[in-house]
């Protein structure tokens, strides 16, 4: 009896065990993307020939233009960007504000996010999905936390410039950003469910989708 239940306590586990952890552990100590592959089903294949230079990135330093509505602008080291990160389960970006701009809320379907304010003051803050926010302004040197698709976003609460840095335990966290998925979707989401949703009508959504169309 006692080692049946030992046997469907451990088959148990194989299936749970994998669904703990974030991006699949490497089975080589590297595997620099071939982003001219297609995707296999996790991730990319391997290039054949690797140097140095797949594993730099010089592409997160700014300053970036942040002159567009929402203020913000992001630079993303992921393994689209730079394929060394391809099985290695790491990504980060760096995402710079102007005074008063705004990270809209989003959520990262396949990662935690890790973020430290590099310059500015910076109101972060998540949401639990029984709607508790958890939100607290900080300042240059000050880390948060945001877990794995809960819905989150910054705002740049000092004078000048904010600057952070964020870390992800996927090598493509993916985004899905609220304003632009529900209303600048292709195909548009038809007007008679965002307007029973919103419990508005169809003026106010079609304002909001004149805002995000692409
Ligand atoms: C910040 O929330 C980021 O996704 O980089
Ligand atoms: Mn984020």
């Amino acid at each position: 009896m006692a080692s049946l239940f030992t046997s469907i306590l451990l088959t148990l586990c194989l299936f749970i065990i994998p669904t703990l952890s974030s991006d699949p552990d490497p089975l080589q100590d590297y595997c620099v993307g071939d982003l001219r592959a297609s995707p296999s089903i996790n991730g990319f294949p391997c290039k054949s020939l690797v140097s140095a230079s797949d594993f730099f990135f010089s592409g997160l330093g700014g300053p970036l233009n942040t002159s567009n509505p929402n203020g913000v602008a992001i630079s993303p080291a992921n393994v689209l960007t730079f394929p060394g990160l391809n099985t290695l389960g790491l990504s980060m970006n760096n995402v710079e504000f102007a005074p008063g701009g705004v990270n809209p809320p989003h959520s990262h379907p396949r990662a935690s996010e890790a973020g430290v304010v590099i310059e500015g003051s910076v109101f972060v803050g998540f949401l639990t999905t029984n709607n508790t926010l958890f939100s607290k302004v900080i300042n240059a040197g000050e880390m948060f936390v945001v877990p794995r698709g809960l819905v989150h976003f910054q705002w740049n609460a000092g004078e000048g410039k904010a600057r952070l840095i964020t870390a992800f335990n996927s090598q493509l966290p993916g985004a899905v950003v609220l304003p632009s998925t529900l209303f600048g979707s292709v195909p548009e989401i038809p007007n008679a469910v965002l307007t029973k949703t919103f419990r508005t009508d169809d003026a106010t959504v079609n304002n909001l989708k004149s805002k995000f169309a692409v």
